[in-house]
């Protein structure tokens, strides 16, 4: 997979492509990601790329001409790499609200490019013109998209086949089942006076795998019960409830 990613800090994205899943994945070739700099597409000396807002009002606005010619250069390369399609993404708190369903949808995309705003935000007739779709990361305001781009290409990656190892797959993160984790515990078997559950010292798979299944319906049920709302549950998960 290929992320093509528009920031006035390209520095920031080591976070994602050094470092940890997501660094290895990226070093074994399991996706690739370009930093495009709206500054490399300015005309002036000062190499501006925002401006004061019409209409008046605190802070600034990204023009749309630097990102436009980005996008337009991003579109070019990919259509080089016979990469054609590709949807741009502009991250924002006005965009849909990413979930574990949406992030499946871009895993399975060849490539996604991504639009990270400073400032106030964009020249709304940019956003018309050239992007696809906008996304947001929480009901909250970041400084900038780079964060909210890096969730979504961190959440993406791992979802990309052979980006986890072996015994820890994608399919086994919360929210693949619908559910929320079950606790973890790893040594001591006695921390601080606390025990480890014993069912997880037993060595009884199937009983370790119902404890798991019962603790994540459990604190779904009582962290967010909106998840359960939507999802409901099977004749053998009510059953292991009301146990
Ligand atoms: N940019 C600023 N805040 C954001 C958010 N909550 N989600 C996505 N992009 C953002």
């Amino acid at each position: 997979m290929r992320f093509d990613v528009i920031t006035l800090f390209p520095e920031m994205f080591d976070a994602v492509l050094r470092y940890g899943v997501t660094g290895r994945a990226r070093e074994r070739g399991l996706f690739e990601a370009r930093l495009w700099n709206p500054r490399d597409f300015t005309r002036d000396v000062h190499r501006t790329v925002d401006d004061r807002p019409y209409g008046g009002g605190p802070g600034m606005v990204m023009m749309a001409e630097p990102l436009d010619k980005a996008i337009t250069a991003i579109k070019e390369d990919q259509a080089a790499a016979g990469l054609s399609d590709v949807p741009v993404v502009y991250l924002s708190p006005q965009g849909r609200p990413l979930d574990h369903q949406r992030v499946l949808e871009l895993a399975a995309l060849p490539g996604l490019t991504l639009l990270a705003g400073r400032y106030e935000g964009v020249d709304e007739r940019l956003l018309a013109r050239r992007v696809d779709e906008e996304i947001s990361i929480g009901d909250y305001v970041l400084s900038g998209g780079e964060l909210a781009a890096m969730v979504v290409m961190d959440c993406v990656v791992r979802q990309l086949p052979g980006a986890l190892g072996d015994e820890q797959s994608a399919s086994q993160d919360s929210f693949a089942d619908g559910l929320l984790d079950c606790p973890h515990y790893t040594r001591p078997e006695a921390y601080q006076g606390q025990a480890v559950p014993a069912v997880l010292l037993s060595g009884h798979h199937a009983e370790i795998q119902r404890w798991r299944l019962k603790q994540a319906l459990g604190r779904t049920w009582l962290r967010r019960p909106d998840l359960l709302k939507r999802r409901g549950l099977s004749a053998a998960e009510q059953e292991l409830l009301q146990e």
